[in-house]
């Protein structure tokens, strides 16, 4: 299979590249920071030679470049001489946390959050979709939050992006039915990642970024007339 996933240089997206890489699907991948990506890229094709894995790095909260991911994905996957032309699966994961409270956020803080955490995956995800369509077939994850489903303490307009992004995932879910395409809504709690390294919090009171790369690919492997909807993750002794 084809898989691509934004935001896979480190943290969940790189554990759930592993995931697929591991059972010998082609990779597409995408962040920003360009040293970082390739460097991803590096390790995964040493430990896994026998797979196609590509990266560019791109800026995913602009529109311009978030689409100009889509295609060069595509173009990848189309070349001629693949066994497979087919996009098989989207894991719209990229996003950024920055704490806050509406009251007293920085301006902008709304804005930005709305960029990378929803527009990104609307953007790209509207590239690649008449592809996912022509196939009748196709798997879209996009990773919410447990910050989509209720508000805590600093969420501030990460959540605000978060809800809104699992909007986006429902309404993709009830358009996609009919055109074969399925759509799950992850919704991870705490998962140590260097989003949590610098709180120096114990890294034994989260989960484990494979934990949610597995459950993933879990998820990928029902039959064509199954689509998980929904994922919720949570810590054993719940949110942090
Ligand atoms: N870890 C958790 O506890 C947790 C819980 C719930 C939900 N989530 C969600 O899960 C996803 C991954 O989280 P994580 O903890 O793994 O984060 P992370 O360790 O900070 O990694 C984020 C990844 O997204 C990329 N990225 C961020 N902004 C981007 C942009 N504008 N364009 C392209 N790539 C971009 C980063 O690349 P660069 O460094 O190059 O920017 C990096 O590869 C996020 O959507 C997050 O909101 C995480």
């Amino acid at each position: 299979m084809n898989i691509i996933i934004t935001g896979a240089s480190r943290g969940l997206g790189n554990a759930i590249a592993e995931s697929f890489a591991a059972k010998g699907h082609n990779l597409f991948l995408c962040s920003q920071n360009e040293l970082l990506l390739y460097k991803a890229m590096e390790v995964l094709t040493t430990k896994y030679p026998g797979i196609t894995i590509k990266a560019r790095p791109f800026n995913l909260a602009d529109e311009a470049q978030a689409k100009a991911f889509g295609r060069w994905a595509m173009a990848e996957t189309q070349r001629p001489g693949h066994q497979n032309n087919n996009i098989d699966i989207l894991v719209n994961n990229a996003g950024q946390f920055l704490p806050g409270s509406i009251y007293n956020e920085k301006e902008g803080t709304l804005e930005k959050m709305i960029e990378v955490n929803l527009y990104s995956a609307y953007h790209l995800t509207r590239v690649i979709l008449p592809q996912m369509m022509k196939q009748k077939s196709g798997h879209i994850f996009n990773i919410c939050s447990i910050a989509s489903l209720k508000a805590y303490h600093n969420g501030g307009s990460y959540s605000i992006s978060k809800f809104a992004l699992a909007g986006f995932s429902k309404n993709l879910r009830e358009e996609m039915k009919e055109h074969g395409i399925k759509v799950t809504a992850v919704y991870p709690g705490a998962a140590y990642t260097d989003s949590w390294a610098a709180t120096g919090m114990d890294q034994n009171r989260f989960m484990e970024a494979k934990d949610i790369a597995d459950i993933i690919f879990a998820s990928s492997q029902l039959s064509m007339q199954a689509c998980v909807e929904d994922i919720v993750l949570r810590p054993q002794l719940g949110d942090i």
